[in-house]
Formats: C-alpha cells, sequence, structure tokens
C-alpha cells in the first residue's frame, strides 16, 4: 500500500518527530540522495504557487527524481476530465502525486482510483506541508513545542485547520482569534481536538497572543475567495496583526506567516518587515522539510 501524505495526522505522532528531526539534518547538512532515482513525481496545480512549486522541485532533484510539473488547466483536468480516470492513467507514468487542487476530497479521489502515493500541496481545508515546516522553524528556536503556546489570528481556514492539527501532533497549545462567521470548519475542528488537539477560538485577537511565543496570520481571502476580498476587509477589521497587537505576545515573541502577504491588511508592514518576523525562514524550511516528508514516504 502507498503511503499518502494529506494532512498532518498521516504521519503517527512518534514518527513526526523523527520527520522534523531529519528535516533538520536535511538542512544543517544540505543532504542530497538518490533515494528517488528512477523515479517520477508528477505536480499538478489546480492553484498559483511560488514556494511550494519551486521547493517539490528542488526537493524532488535534491532527492534524485524527476519532478513534472503540470498546470492543470493546461491538461484534460481542464476539460473536464474525471479525476478518477486522471488518477488511473497518471499512476501508470509516475511514482507520486504532489497536489495542489480546492476541495480535500479531490485528494481523497485519487487516492482511492489511483496507486502512487498522493502528497497535499495545499487545498481549501490544509495545508501540511506548510505546517510541518512551521514546526520546523519554531522548533529551532524553542525545541520544547509542547511547552508553547502559538496563536492564530484572522481567517479559520486551510493553515489554521492544520495548525490545529499540528497542536495534536506537536502537543502546543493553540488559540485561534477570529471575527464570526470565520471560524475553523467544526468537522475539521473536531478531527483535531479527537486526536488530541489543544485548541480554543476566541474573538479577541489581543486574548489569543496574550503571552504566545508565536504569532500566525495569513491572507483574509485565500485563493478561489477573491471575489470576498471587500467584504472580508470589513469583517477582519481589527485583527491587523501590529505592533501594538504583537506587545501583548510573550518576551522575543516571533511573527509569522506562510506567505504570500497582504502588507497592510493581516498584518502590518512594521511588524512583517521587524526581527521578529521569521517568514523567510518559514520560506526556507518547506524545502528541507518536503525533502523529510518525502523520505518518510519513500523510504
Ligand atoms: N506558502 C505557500 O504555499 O506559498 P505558495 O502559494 O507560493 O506555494
Ligand atoms: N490560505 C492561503 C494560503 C496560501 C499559501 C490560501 O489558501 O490561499
Amino acid at each position: 500500500m502507498p503511503k499518502h501524505f494529506l494532512t498532518i495526522l498521516d504521519i503517527p505522532r512518534d514518527e513526526a518527530k523523527q520527520v522534523l528531526l531529519r528535516a533538520k539534518e536535511m538542512k544543517d547538512n544540505k543532504v542530497r540522495t538518490d533515494l528517488l532515482a528512477g523515479k517520477t513525481l508528477l505536480l499538478i496545480f489546480e492553484k498559483a504557487s511560488t514556494r511550494t512549486r519551486v521547493s517539490f522541485e528542488v526537493g524532488v532533484r535534491q532527492l534524485g527524481g524527476d519532478p513534472v510539473f503540470i498546470a492543470s488547466k493546461d491538461s484534460q483536468l481542464g476539460r473536464s476530465e474525471p479525476l478518477k480516470d486522471t488518477a488511473r492513467v497518471l499512476s501508470r507514468y509516475a511514482d507520486g502525486l504532489i497536489v495542489r487542487t480546492f476541495g480535500q476530497e479531490k485528494l481523497e479521489t485519487l487516492v482511492e482510483y489511483g496507486d502512487i502515493p498522493v502528497v497535499n500541496a495545499l487545498t481549501d481545508e490544509y495545508h501540511p506541508c506548510q505546517i510541518m515546516a512551521d514546526m520546523l522553524t519554531m522548533y529551532e528556536r524553542t525545541p520544547n513545542l509542547e511547552d508553547l503556546k502559538v496563536a492564530w489570528v484572522g481567517d479559520g481556514n486551510n493553515m489554521a485547520h492544520s495548525f490545529i492539527n499540528g497542536s495534536a501532533t506537536f502537543g502546543y497549545e493553540l488559540v485561534i482569534a477570529c471575527p464570526e462567521g470565520y471560524d475553523p470548519d467544526p468537522k475539521l475542528l473536531d478531527i483535531g481536538v479527537n486526536a488530541g488537539a489543544k485548541v480554543s477560538v476566541v474573538r479577541d485577537p489581543a486574548e489569543a497572543v496574550c503571552g504566545a511565543q508565536y504569532v500566525n496570520t495569513d491572507v483574509w481571502a485565500s485563493m478561489g475567495q477573491e471575489e470576498e476580498q471587500k467584504k472580508r476587509e470589513a469583517a477582519f477589521a481589527g485583527f491587523e496583526v501590529n505592533a501594538a497587537l504583537m506587545a501583548g505576545a510573550a518576551d522575543n515573541a516571533k511573527f509569522m506567516h506562510c506567505l504570500p502577504v497582504h502588507r497592510g491588511e493581516e498584518v502590518s508592514e512594521a511588524v512583517f518587515e521587524s526581527p521578529a518576523s521569521i517568514v523567510w525562514d518559514q520560506a526556507e524550511n518547506r524545502l528541507h522539510m518536503q525533502k523529510a516528508i518525502i523520505e518518510w514516504i519513500y523510504k
């Protein structure tokens, strides 16, 4: 049976720590291997990407494999060829699928009809590769992840859902502040809580941030929600992560953002460009962590 990585919870808790340590080793020792020699991994993207696409293409090469990128709009998927047919065809050419798409159920269809590993490169529901990289970014500064308070300020979106699962796996306390109507999906919150996440949802950003070592946010309108931008700007008034909000966090607290950012909306220019901001390390760690995740799948 192939291994898949659709959410963080696909990696058993004890193995997740090993994956994190391996990603750190990959980074520190600039690890290159031939694990994927002779293997081709297909990247199928239905949404735009800079970091995820490039870090996967580079990472697959650094593990000795061949990445092939397919923009879905240029393939027959863009002309409505069913995913279940695509899954069976691509399984005969390649050794893995790295997929950025809309609904998580599309990944489940690829798993059901294909017979090669499927990796979630972002869906409407989750962004597990990003959060695993974020775990590495926090671990590098504070290895005791289970003792941390992490704040999420903003939309209860794919990133928030993955931070919930991250709490279940790595043990930190997560406090999410979001406006009414923009809560995490209750079903996904339940999945995280049932897996052991220590999470609460509040309305006041200052309450979420109070004493937190890490303050996270993300765009207010995710890919696919562009037409809601104006409505969301109004709903999220007061949710900007700015210097006043950061002042309530723990001493030496860090600001995190998966990027791309909307400066002056979810975060002020001053906080984003401040020494507290660790966003470039987060972006770099995508490469190292994804190599470790691929190794977890193929080794
Ligand atoms: N953070 C992230 O996933 O960035 P991209 O959309 O550029 O891949
Ligand atoms: N929540 C954002 C994350 C982008 C990396 C989105 O889905 O567009």
